[in-house]
C-alpha cells in the first residue's frame, strides 16, 4: 500500500484515476481547488475510509511527509475553461508544479506530469512522435495551456537532473467518457452534443481532421495511467494513442 497525491483529483481523469489507485488497496490524498473539478466526482470515494479530499489550489505550497508518489492532473483541459482566466492557468502548470515537484523532492518520491498532446501545438507532422519538439504559438490566446504545459515539462526534466526526483511526464490526448463535462467544448462532447441536438456531428470538418481518443473508464485508459509512475525516470509517453478510435 502506497500513499498516494493526486493533485486535481476531483477532475474528469483524476476521478477515475483516484477510483483505479483506490481499487489496487492505496491510500489516496486529492488534492483539489474546484476550479473545474467537482465534489460530485468523487461522492462516491467519500465514505472510503483510505480516500482523504483536501480543497487546495496548488499554487500555494503544501506541506505533507510520507508520500510514496504524486500525480499532478491538476490543469483545466478545456479551452473553454482555461481561457476563462489565463493568467491563472499559466500559474497552475508553472507554479502548482514547481510546489509539487518541490514537495515530491522533499517527499524523495516519484511525480507523474500529466502533460498534453497541445505540447505540439499546430504540429507539422503527424502522428507526433513523442521527440517531435512541437510547432507552438508562444503569445495566442492558447498558450496559457500549451506554453503552461511545456513549462511544467521542463521544470521537471530539470528537477531530475539537478536534483534527482524521479519524474514521469505523459501526454495525454483526447479523453473522454462518464463524468466529461458536456459543455467542455472538446471534440467527443460536441460530436455528442451535435448528435444529441440532431446536429450532423463535426458537421465544420472538411473531413481532414486528425485526432486521437481514449475512453477514460476503460480499464486499460486508468490502468495504464495507474502504472505510469513505474516508467524509467524522466522518460516522456504519450498516453491515448492506443487503441478506442
Ligand atoms: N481530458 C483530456 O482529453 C486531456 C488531454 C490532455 C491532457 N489532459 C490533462 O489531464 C489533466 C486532467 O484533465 P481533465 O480532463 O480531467 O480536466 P479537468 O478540468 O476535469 O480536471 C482538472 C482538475 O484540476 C483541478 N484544478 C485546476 N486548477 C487547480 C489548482 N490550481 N489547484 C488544484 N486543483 C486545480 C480542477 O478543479 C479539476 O478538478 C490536466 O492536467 C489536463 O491538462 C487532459
Amino acid at each position: 500500500m502506497k500513499n498516494i497525491l493526486v493533485a486535481g483529483g476531483a477532475g474528469f481523469i483524476g476521478s477515475h484515476l483516484c477510483e483505479c489507485l483506490l481499487h489496487q488497496g492505496h491510500q489516496i490524498i486529492c488534492l483539489d481547488n474546484f476550479r473545474t473539478g467537482s465534489l460530485k466526482n468523487v461522492s462516491p470515494l467519500m465514505n472510503n475510509p483510505c480516500f482523504k479530499l483536501v480543497e487546495h489550489d496548488i499554487t500555494m505550497p503544501y506541506k505533507i511527509q510520507g508520500i510514496n508518489e504524486i500525480y499532478n492532473l491538476a490543469c483545466p483541459a478545456s479551452p473553454v475553461h482555461y481561457q476563462v482566466s489565463p493568467v491563472e492557468t499559466v500559474k497552475t502548470s508553472f507554479i502548482g508544479t514547481l510546489n509539487l515537484l518541490e514537495l515530491a523532492h522533499d517527499n524523495q518520491c516519484k511525480l507523474l506530469q500529466a502533460s498534453t498532446s497541445e505540447v505540439y501545438g499546430d504540429p507539422e507532422i503527424h502522428p507526433q512522435p513523442e521527440n517531435y519538439w512541437g510547432h507552438v504559438n508562444p503569445n495566442g490566446i492558447r498558450s496559457c495551456y500549451d506554453e503552461g504545459k511545456r513549462c511544467a515539462e521542463s521544470l521537471c526534466m530539470d528537477f531530475y537532473r539537478e536534483y534527482g526526483v524521479d519524474v514521469k511526464i505523459i501526454r495525454i490526448f483526447n479523453t473522454y467518457g462518464p463524468r466529461m463535462a458536456c459543455d467542455d467544448g472538446r471534440v467527443v462532447s460536441n460530436c455528442n452534443c451535435e448528435c444529441h441536438n440532431d446536429d450532423c456531428p463535426c458537421s465544420e470538418s472538411n473531413g481532414n481532421c486528425n485526432c486521437n481518443c481514449a475512453c477514460s473508464n476503460d480499464s486499460c485508459s486508468s490502468e495504464s495511467l495507474a502504472t505510469t509512475t513505474s516508467m524509467p525516470s524522466s522518460q516522456i509517453d504519450a498516453l491515448g494513442m492506443f487503441g478506442f478510435f
